[in-house]
């Protein structure tokens, strides 16, 4: 059985659909198999700054009913980097040293830390400076860790998008209008191409095909022409025109976020008389509600096989979804690779065959 271990686990970056049964998967192993103990830290890196560390001891019972729970239970943050940490005062600090001391000061012989890239960037980098054992657990709606074909809460916001499509379609058709959904995916399409896939999509813009406005109008005159009444399109968050940039906003704390690009394609096709046209943006939603049987199940592999890397001994390594396995990789393997979609892969194939149009031919 080996020597009694106390580890933590965190959740960190936006939060997704799957992240509570991954905590209670892990809960159950090192907990049940291996008789360890297992703190929760609250608010990601946060939790180990504060002093004392805030933190939430987890049993079987207390994660009993998480499985099927949306969001994340210890709660997270996607600001703050701990290396240039945003002070009240307008300054900024590195405040690395002081989550450091966090793991240490409770006597942590490992830690799971559930993220995307960045985080899982920002974990390992403090890791590596505090000694610390980390595993790194997958998880974003956007799908865009390059080293797991999966990532926890993927599955979850597509099954939503693809929901809203599956609605658009009659009230489309009632208004003989085009729909244009706009989705979340940072700078990769695959919520974006498989929502579209899913929900009958006519056209689907995504960021790792640049679209051409004069194309898409011409297609939907096209549509028109055929008797085609309505038109739906999807469309990624950063896809952007042939000659131009993804849109942006930026907040009153100076945070950009991208966001508008459906709006900004409503206006044009509104204004060269094609039709009429409506926006749907889909947001944070897409990372809510109750998490899919398939989060959960890979949510469920991905927790009890990181704890048994904490078992073996075999730190700085990442769970990924490999050909319906759980395989462990160096974490810096995994955050050297973003996983953009594949231009000659499967999705875009299988779009192409179906007379999906892409913006781009
Ligand atoms: O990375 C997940 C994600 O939901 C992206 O798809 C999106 O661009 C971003 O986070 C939104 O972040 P925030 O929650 O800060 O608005």
């Amino acid at each position: 059985m080996g020597k009694h271990k106390r580890i933590g686990i965190l959740t960190s970056g936006g939060d997704c659909a799957g992240l509570n049964p991954v905590i209670r998967a892990v809960v159950r192993r090192a907990v049940g198999t291996y008789g360890w103990e297992v703190l929760g830290i609250r608010q990601a890196t946060l939790g180990l700054m504060a002093n004392p560390a805030s933190v939430l001891p987890l049993d079987k019972k207390v994660v009993n009913s998480w499985l099927t729970v949306g969001g994340t239970l210890l709660g997270t943050t996607n600001t703050g980097n701990p290396f240039a940490f945003p002070m009240p005062d307008g300054t900024i600090r590195d405040r690395s040293e002081e989550i450091i001391q966090g793991y240490h000061h409770l006597e942590l012989d490992a830690i799971i830390g559930i993220g995307g890239d960045g985080s899982l960037a920002i974990l390992r980098k403090l890791a590596q400076q505090g000694n610390w054992n980390l595993v790194g657990i997958p998880k974003t709606i956007d799908n865009d860790v390059g080293v797991t074909e999966r990532s926890i809460g993927f599955d979850t916001a597509v099954n939503i998008a693809t929901e809203a499509l599956d609605r658009l379609h009659f009230t489309a058709a009632s208004h003989s209008r085009v729909m244009i959904l706009e989705v979340m995916g940072r700078d990769a399409g695959h919520i974006a191409i498989s929502a579209g896939i899913a929900g009958g999509a006519d056209m689907i813009l995504i960021p790792e095909i640049p679209f051409s406005i004069d194309k898409i109008c011409e297609k939907l005159k096209g549509r028109q022409r055929r008797g085609r009444n309505y038109t739906l399109i999807i469309t990624a968050e950063a896809a952007r025109p042939l000659e131009g940039e993804a849109v942006m906003s930026t907040d009153s704390s100076g945070q950009t976020r991208l966001g508008g690009i459906g709006q900004s394609l409503a206006d044009e096709i509104s204004s060269r008389n094609i039709a009429e046209t409506r926006v749907t943006v889909l947001g944070h939603v897409q990372r809510g509600g109750i998490p899919s049987p398939l989060d959960r199940l890979i949510a469920s592999a991905f927790g009890v096989a990181a704890v048994d890397l904490i078992a073996e001994g075999k730190y700085d390594h990442i769970v990924t979804w490999q050909k319906r396995q759980v395989v462990s990789v160096p974490i810096p393997e995994a955050i050297a690779q973003y996983g953009s979609l594949e231009l000659d892969g499967t999705l875009i194939r299988t779009a192409r065959g179906l007379g999906i149009y892409l913006g781009d031919s």
